[in-house]
């Protein structure tokens, strides 16, 4: 198959790399691509929100597939441009993205579908949205409703707090016109982790679970990130919840935008929180609320999810895109995965770009698999390009196993600033 990817972090390497071992010979683009990625597929100098540009490679290059990674190109509406000219895409429509794009959307859906998640109230007046905070007691989360980089959320355990949120977002707009309504949150107690659902908008079938760390430093602490890390399984998510996950969260969603008018083609991303036995139970009255929905494959969850995959990654994809997806189009393989993200010093605030990267060839000689996120090719040499630098995945029979090879693999690299947590998984070995 000719395929394009669009993106170029860690989770389009991933996607690029997975193509890559199905074996069937498939020519692979990918706009833009990095360093890591040119090493296995042709990159395209088009940026991955240019979606005129990409129609155009599209409509001059006629791929089999497209896969959209990042969740930008899919709100500005690059699958429906693609569908209109003919082109199988892997990703939803616009308007089946705004589950990602617009949190108060998301909320609409699932109160429609009946999933359970944390109750809300949308805002554009501060005055109102103080004065409803009182009906929802401490902690309470603040959000704005559009795309906020990761930044629009507010856990606040403190009125003082919750109004402050507020006002940055609806008196300062800190947020632009992302911020200018917000929800009021009901806070949701427990551990959180990720369903990957691959769907053709008629059925879905679930991808191992995972779970990433989205705080900066060990221990969950300082402000969040991207993500610096993720493993799958997620234990916290047992066998025998996942046919519940389907049925009550997942297909729901996707019947609804289908009622509603929307074909919803390609991944599902549920961000779950589970509470734990004694914890605080939400007032949905289920143990398992969704916190939100992401309209693409999660990063770094990707890069941790994809290895466990077998058989052939173009056809789930294509079938997906073309609506006719089969619970044996998603094969996993036994055995774990973990990612450990290797960051540049003083990410996410500022950082140094252009640092040479050492040791890649030696890290994946150890049997890991190195992902580039933000990388560049200087000449001879690999530089950093951005704040997370690499993705590097162990595999093992047992999730120790598998962070040990990362760990093993992140030691023999090294740059100037360099900066990773030490302990990706401790929620799962604390288990035991
Ligand atoms: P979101 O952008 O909606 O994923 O929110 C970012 C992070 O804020 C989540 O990963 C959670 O850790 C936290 N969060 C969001 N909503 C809630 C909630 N209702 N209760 C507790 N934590 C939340
Ligand atoms: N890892 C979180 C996300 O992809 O949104």
């Amino acid at each position: 198959m000719k395929i394009l990817v669009v993106g170029g972090g860690g989770r389009e390497h991933a996607i690029v790399w997975r193509l890559s071992r199905d074996g069937e010979g498939h020519s692979i683009f990918c706009a833009p691509g990095n360093a890591g990625i040119a090493g296995i597929a042709t990159c395209v100098p088009v940026g991955a929100e240019d979606v005129d540009g990409i129609v155009k490679w599209a409509r001059d290059n006629r791929p089999d597939l497209v896969v959209v990674g990042p969740e930008a190109p899919l709100v500005k509406g690059l699958v429906d441009e693609l569908l209109s000219i003919g082109v199988p895409t892997f990703g939803p429509v616009a308007a089946g993205a705004r589950i990602e794009g617009s949190k108060r959307f998301a909320k609409e859906i699932m109160q429609a579908a009946g999933v359970p998640t944390g109750r809300a109230e949308v805002f554009t007046d501060p005055v109102a949205a103080k004065a409803a905070l009182a009906g929802f007691g401490l902690p309470v989360v603040i959000k704005a409703d559009g795309l906020a980089a990761g930044k629009g959320v507010v856990v606040a355990e403190t009125v003082e707090q919750a109004e402050a949120a507020i006002d940055d977002m609806l008196v300062a707009n800190k947020f632009g016109s992302a911020g200018a309504e917000v929800l009021v949150e009901e806070f949701l107690d427990g551990e959180e982790c990720s369903i990957l659902a691959m769907t053709d908008g008629e059925t879905a079938v679930l991808l191992p679970s995972s779970q990433d760390h989205k705080r900066i430093f060990d221990g969950d602490k300082g402000p969040n990130t991207g993500g610096m890390g993720a493993y799958s399984p997620a234990p916290v998510v047992t066998e025998a919840m996942l046919p519940e996950i389907r049925e009550r969260i997942i297909m729901p969603v996707v019947r609804e935008l289908k009622r509603r008018g929307t074909a919803y083609r390609g991944i599902l991303y549920a961000g779950l929180m589970v509470t734990p036995e004694g914890g605080k139970v939400a007032l949905s009255g289920s143990k398992v609320n969704v916190v939100e929905f992401n309209a693409r494959f999660g990063d770094p969850e990707t890069e941790a999810v994809l290895p466990r995959l077998g058989g052939s990654f173009a056809t789930a994809l294509l079938h997906a895109a073309t609506g006719c997806l089969k619970d044996e189009d998603i094969v996993v393989k036994p055995g774990t995965a973990a990612t450990v993200i290797v960051a540049s010093g003083g990410y996410p605030g500022s950082y140094a770009k252009g640092k040479e990267i050492s040791g890649l060839s030696d890290a994946e000689a150890t049997g890991a698999t190195v992902f580039h996120c933000g990388t560049k090719a200087d000449g001879e040499k690999v530089v950093t390009s951005g704040g997370r630098v690499l993705s590097v995945t162990g595999e093992g029979a047992t999730l120790r196993e598998a962070v040990d090879r990362a760990y093993a693999a992140v030691g023999r690299i090294s740059f100037d600033g360099m900066f990773y947590r030490r302990d990706i998984a401790h929620r799962a070995f604390e288990r035991g």
